[in-house]
């Protein structure tokens, strides 16, 4: 579940597509994100999906009509754009895009869109000859000129049986694109790299040398960042987690391809996040084949990995720079120690002991020590939360 949408007004307008059975899903999406919504359905949609079905899921009243009697009599539609947090418009018809680019309000949701002033989303989903036709382009070009946002649709089999642009997006896709219309554009076009998740060693090829870290801090960033307009590398470990939407992924197993796969995008970079938990020795050498257990005892040469902090540390520039310190005491001493080692400008402090153990946790209680000796003590969160937070100080500090 996303803070994003907790207790938000969210407006679905449900045009006469063929893919107004996904709107069912997608509106099952936002309520489960805690999002208060609301449905606006042309006539049309009402022959594709009824809009029962969406008042059962809503639990509210669906508006199908302009002059509709009892709770949202005549003037309900200004009501609700004045409240609305955003407006999701799946799918959009060709009509209804047309209509919208040309101002026409001559049914329900074409009238309740002009009146609001909350972001719009627009989901085109139609065959594919009429998605590419001249007069459906240009009408897009006019609403997205007009400030609204247009997600386009993806490629595929259509119902109708053409294959091409027009297929309405998964739910899954259009709730993330509306998180994002919703999320302070602050990042817009930083390139932020994000490192996550665990290394690990090998010793034989079956056993390795690793540590708990899950990555959902890494990976809760590098989301976040991306939906505040960010471009973003995350650069992972092993992990069970689903790959964040529109990030590049970099997968690594050891520390030194972790090393080889940071120096190599570093230079690009304009903020640099490294919550990876990397391994600060390896085996010495790794047996090739499986090593028997013909021995009671057997010792296990470690050597020491590169340290890749203390290395973009010296190279940083004006780059901004966060590290991570995980302890297991004397979290204030260790951290502005390694702050200060490593040439950082901020650096997350937390004890990686006992019943608050951030490891593979889904919330995280951590303290803030910067370059000019400031620290903050924040209070537990849950990791997205906390990513947020960590951004917000970010882009504060790299503006200053
Ligand atoms: C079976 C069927 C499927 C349709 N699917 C679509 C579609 O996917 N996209 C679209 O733009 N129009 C589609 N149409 C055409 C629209 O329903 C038609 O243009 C209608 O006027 C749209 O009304 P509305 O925009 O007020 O909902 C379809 C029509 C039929 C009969």
């Amino acid at each position: 579940m996303t803070e994003m949408l907790e207790k938000k007004n969210i407006i679905m307008g449900i045009s006469g597509g063929i893919a107004a059975y996904k709107s069912v899903e997608l509106l099952r999406l936002l309520t489960k994100q805690g999002a208060d919504v609301r449905v606006l359905m042309t006539r049309n949609a009402c022959r594709f999906v009824g809009p029962l079905t969406l008042e059962a899921l809503s639990g509210k009243v669906v508006c199908t009509h302009l002059f509709q009697e009892g709770e949202n009599a005549s003037i309900g539609h200004i009501e609700w754009a004045k409240d609305a947090d955003a407006v999701i418009i799946a799918p959009a018809t060709a009509n209804i895009i047309g209509k919208m680019a040309g101002g026409i309000a001559d049914d329900a949701l074409t009238t309740f869109v002009l009146a609001v002033t909350a972001p719009i989303l627009i989901c085109p989903s139609m065959n594919t000859d009429m998605y590419q036709s001249p007069v459906v382009q240009r009408n897009l070009s006019l609403l997205e000129k007009d400030g609204h946002i247009i997600l386009r649709p993806d490629s595929g089999e259509l119902a109708c049986g053409v294959t091409g642009p027009g297929r309405l997006p998964d739910p899954e896709q259009i709730l993330e694109r509306l998180i994002k219309a919703m999320c302070p554009q602050d990042l817009s076009g930083k390139r932020v790299m994000v490192t996550a998740g665990p290394t690990q060693e090998p010793i034989d090829p079956v056993r390795f040398l690793s540590n708990p870290s899950s990555g959902k801090m890494g990976y809760a960033i590098a989301r976040a960042a991306q939906r505040r307009g960010a471009l973003v590398t995350l650069i992972s470990g092993l992990t069970s987690l689903q790959d964040p939407s529109d990030v590049k992924v970099i997968r690594i197993q050891t520390a030194a391809q972790m090393a080889s796969a940071v120096f190599e995008h570093f230079e690009e970079m304009d903020i640099i996040v490294k919550s990876a938990a990397v391994s600060d020795y390896r085996p010495e050498e790794r047996a090739g084949e499986k090593i028997k257990k013909d021995k009671n005892e057997m010792m296990l040469n470690l050597v020491r990995n590169q340290d890749i902090l203390a290395e973009i540390g010296q190279r940083k520039g004006d780059r901004f720079l966060v590290g991570f310190a995980a302890e297991t005491e004397a979290l204030d001493q260790n951290a502005t120690k390694k702050l200060r080692k490593k040439n950082l400008d901020m650096i997350v402090g937390n004890i990686v002991k006992g019943e608050d153990s951030a490891f593979g946790s889904d919330t995280n209680k951590v303290s803030l020590y910067y370059r000019d000796g400031n620290q903050e003590a924040l209070p537990m969160m849950d990791k997205e939360g906390l990513a947020n937070r960590l951004l917000d100080r970010i882009v504060e500090r790299s503006n200053k």
